[in-house]
């Protein structure tokens, strides 16, 4: 099992397209343990885009993920990492592929209305800037036995 952080950014947000976003997870059997709106701060963009701080795009990406708020998932599932960014799709919504999210809804490389964690150490640094531990919620899926054997 494995958590992965999601961010349903500015343009999913004004789009009115959180709904949509959220139910591609909740339809493939992932499991959403925590969920919050905010508005993301410049130091906060700093820290979550990290290595890409000194790129040449960052400041219009920090001036658009601090335009509106975001929306903060923590999301429990079966190589949950890989699953959600195959969701999602490839980062430029021109180049990712019809049916996943970028694909379906976004045609820019910035604006691309999805962000999800991409390895086990992003996550797990990605998942403590949003979220405190306490805020992760702990509950029994009445429709586990109908999503995965119990040997999967
Ligand atoms: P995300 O998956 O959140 O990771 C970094 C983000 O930077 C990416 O999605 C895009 O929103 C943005 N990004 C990546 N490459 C570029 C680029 N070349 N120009 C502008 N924005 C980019």
């Amino acid at each position: 099992m494995q958590r992965t952080l999601v961010l349903l950014k500015p343009d999913c947000v004004q789009r009115r397209l959180m709904g949509t976003i959220i139910s591609r997870f909740e339809d493939k059997g992932l499991k959403i343990i925590a969920m919050k709106m905010l508005q993301v701060t410049p130091e906060l963009s700093r820290q979550h885009y990290a290595e890409h701080v000194e790129k040449p795009f960052y400041p219009s990406l920090e001036s658009f993920i601090t335009s509106a708020p975001v929306v903060a998932m923590a999301i429990d599932g079966l190589e949950a990492i890989r699953v959600v960014r195959d969701i999602l799709g490839a980062t430029s919504g021109l180049k990712a592929a019809a049916g996943t999210i970028r694909g379906d809804y976004s045609s820019s490389r910035q604006m691309n209305l999805v962000h999800a964690s991409d390895s086990e150490e992003s996550a797990t640094r990605e998942l403590g800037l949003y979220f405190n531990e306490s805020e992760f919620c702990s509950y029994e899926e009445s429709t586990a036995a109908f999503l995965r054997a119990d040997d999967e």
